[in-house]
């Protein structure tokens, strides 16, 4: 018996190695452990053993219950090892260059706001940012826009939670809620607290609204604003810049109307139209592209300039539109679907 168990160990050790599956690993262990095992067989052969024996007998059968139970343990470790390298293949070295052929191309949204970003770098414009994450006072007090206007109904505009906390977003009033912004017209008002006039930036950004999706709205999307503070500005000043960051953006034939229109942070404010017939997919004579217009002195009094001295002009402009009418894109879902079909012909 004795000679029987340590036969049965012997066994273990020279056939587990050479099991490299889960089944070959089961029926394995089956017929040397299982209920119709040999070591089931041995133990039954206890009732044979003298009496005086049993006990050593005993001793060894959970010795050698000990030993196969490790063996098994062991190839068991071993087999899942296996399985799992298989499923992960052959190793990577993150470091090496990628094996990818094509280098990755520029997103046309990225294109436009760079092509923007330096054409109004040339008249001396600098980029400032802000955070997308606001605060009321930033994105609507500030900008002479009460309470009751439709922008801060929670319909249009996404708040957060009363006790979110954004360390890095500064409040200006105490209690005010913290939102997501609905325009990059926010940054204007950073910009002003932080500096001194003349000021000549542009931000771009991503917006947030609470808009259905479709064709043509997209519940978040990218914003260009502007802001030009100086002494004598004029509406022809904000009119000539225009015309000239349009005509460089999309061509000389490019033609430029200002129509009045009522934003509460501009006094006098306009709605920007283009007529670019000779863009691509572009049917119709007028296209609104933008808000403008000269800024207001309750939006300076707020931050703290003197209107009597200093005067302005703001503008923002949706760069997906901008980009739409470059390249004849009908669906603003493109831009964010991340389809290599679509973005490869941007390359
Ligand atoms: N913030 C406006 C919007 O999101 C666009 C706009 C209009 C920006 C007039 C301006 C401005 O700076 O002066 O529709």
């Amino acid at each position: 018996m004795q000679d029987l168990l340590a036969a049965l160990v012997e066994r273990a050790k020279s056939e587990l190695p050479a099991i490299s599956s889960r089944p070959d690993f089961e029926s394995l262990k089956a017929s040397l452990v299982g209920p119709k095992g040999e070591l089931t067989g041995l133990m039954k052969q206890m009732g044979s053993v003298a009496k005086e024996d049993r006990p050593a007998m005993g001793k060894l059968i959970n010795d050698t219950k000990t030993a196969l139970q490790a063996l098994l343990d062991d190839s068991l470790a071993r087999i899942d090892a296996a399985e799992l390298a298989a499923q992960l293949g052959p190793a990577v070295d993150p470091t090496l260059p990628s094996p990818d052929p094509v280098p990755g191309t520029r997103h046309p949204l990225t294109m436009v706001r760079e092509e923007l970003n330096s054409i109004l770098k040339k008249v001396g414009f600098t980029v400032a940012e802000g955070p997308e994450v606001e605060t009321e006072y930033y994105c609507f007090d500030a900008l002479n826009t009460p309470a009751t206007h439709p922008a801060r109904d929670p319909q249009d505009t996404f708040y957060f939670p009363d006790k979110a906390n954004f360390s890095n977003t500064t409040k200006k009033v105490e209690n005010e809620k913290y939102l997501l912004r609905t325009h990059t017209s926010s940054v204007q008002i950073r910009t002003m607290l932080k500096g001194e006039p003349p000021i000549r930036m542009v931000s771009p950004g991503r917006v947030y609204r609470r808009d259905t999706v479709d064709a043509t709205h997209s519940a978040n999307f990218h914003q260009m604003e502007g802001l030009y503070v100086d002494n004598n500005v004029t509406v022809k000043d904000l009119k000539a810049l225009l015309d000239y960051v349009l005509k460089s953006l999309l061509g000389s034939d490019t033609k430029v109307r200002f129509r009045p229109h009522y934003f509460g942070y501009t006094e006098p404010s306009f709605e920007v139209d283009l007529s670019a017939k000779h863009l691509p997919k572009v049917n119709k004579e007028w296209v609104e592209i933008m808000g403008c217009g000269m800024v207001d002195p309750a939006v300076f009094d707020d931050v703290g300039y003197d209107s009597s001295v200093w005067s302005g002009y703001a503008f923002g402009m949706g760069i997906e539109r901008i980009a739409m009418m470059m390249y004849g894109i009908d669906d603003i879902r493109y831009f964010y679907q991340n389809d290599l079909r679509f973005l490869r012909q941007f390359a």
